[in-house]
């Protein structure tokens, strides 16, 4: 009986050695054709100082601008453990303008530039991250403002649409050029990575602390990411109807690759970002089915979409470092997308080809 058992069990160790590099060699061939049939480029890696385009600029307009000072900024050692004091970092930024302004004094910034952070109950991540940008934005000499748009409701965090608040209040106190959307745990450790937009969609977290610095995976547009006003209204912004963590920066992706726009990269030396750990939010329930359906979707769900754009400002105050912007995303059971009701799915292949170009 034993022996026979062992003889089985030898004739089918054999076989199992020689089908495991056989095994392994067909599904190697099969993620290189994957690849080959998949091949598209519309994400690209772009050096910081090709975002300032002075010879398109008149002369005298050019004159007046900021030079950069990009040879001498380099990488800032972050302490992510540290808890700040908001007085302290008051201190060694005295130049900050109440509500979280900064200007350079001596030149006229290349773009005026919103920072937009949505939050909730974030306070130690806020405060490491404004620690960091006051001074990483002066020495960029970059004309900026800190909007910090809380969700003030206890319903789960809609990141994409405090997104979508915070660009429509930031433009009723200024005109700005530029939005950077920007998440609260992301501290970057790089002064050269230019917070600036160029024609496209600029996805300044390009190496993540969490990934051993290195993307994400191709498509991704979470993180930090820099557009210019009119791009952000073409790809009509977020969708608003992401409810809890996840997938509403894929959407996101969907919509600036679908306009046409690219995914533009600063180099992973440069896009470093630490990711300050933290207890995630509650994921969303049906985040995946929900982007599967996202392109029958993207333009009534939006920024520009009078149904789902819907909410309060509870409150607004010029905080020494930033302006805090309270809002009531009035969320309604009975009027959010039903997933149900998608006009369009996405294929398996098509969800595929998203993840794993
Ligand atoms: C949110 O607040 C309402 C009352 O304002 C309460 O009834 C509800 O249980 C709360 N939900 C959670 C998840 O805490
Ligand atoms: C923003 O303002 C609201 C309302 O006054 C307040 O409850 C909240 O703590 C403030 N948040 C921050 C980050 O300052």
């Amino acid at each position: 009986m034993i022996t026979i058992s062992r003889r089985y069990a030898v004739s089918f160790l054999a076989l199992g050695k020689r089908s495991v590099p056989m095994a392994i060699l067909v599904i190697y061939i099969g993620f290189v054709t994957f690849a080959l049939f998949n091949y598209r480029m519309h994400c690209i890696f772009t050096e910081p100082s090709t975002l300032i385009k002075y010879h398109l600029l008149e002369k005298e307009e050019a004159d007046k601008l900021c030079r950069i000072p990009l040879d001498s900024l380099g990488v800032e050692d972050v302490d992510i453990f540290h808890d700040h004091d908001l007085n302290s970092i008051q201190h060694q930024n005295p130049l900050v303008i109440k509500g979280g302004e900064g200007k350079p004094e001596d030149c006229v910034s290349y773009q005026k530039v919103a920072i937009i952070v949505p939050y909730r109950n974030r306070y130690f991540h806020l405060k490491l991250l404004l620690s960091r940008l006051h001074p990483l934005l002066r020495k960029q000499k970059i004309h900026y403002r800190i909007f910090v748009i809380e969700q003030a409701t206890n319903d789960s965090f809609n990141r994409g649409k405090l997104m979508n608040v915070g660009f429509k209040e930031a433009l009723k106190e200024d005109q700005y050029d530029c939005f950077v959307f920007h998440d609260v745990d992301m501290i970057p450790e790089n002064n050269k990575n230019l917070y600036l937009c160029d024609d496209h969609a600029r996805h300044l977290s390009s190496a993540i602390d969490e990934m051993r610095y290195h993307v994400m995976y191709y498509n991704y547009a979470g993180g930090v990411i820099a557009m210019k006003k009119d791009v952000f209204k073409v790809i009509n912004g977020y969708a608003n109807s992401y409810w809890g963590w996840g997938n509403e920066d894929d959407d996101l992706s969907a919509r600036i690759q679908e306009a046409g726009y690219l995914l533009t990269r600063p180099p992973e030396h440069i896009g470093r970002y630490k990711m300050v750990r933290h207890k995630k939010e509650s994921r969303s329930e049906n985040g995946y089915e929900r982007f599967l359906g996202w392109r029958g979707r993207w333009l009534q769900d939006g920024l520009h979409s009078p149904k789902t754009m819907t909410y309060k400002v509870l409150s607004k105050s010029n905080e020494p470092l930033y302006t805090n912007i309270t809002v009531d995303l009035l969320y309604d059971k009975n009027k959010e997308i039903n997933v149900a009701e998608d006009t369009t799915k996405e294929s398996l292949w098509w969800f595929l080809k998203f993840y794993f170009p």
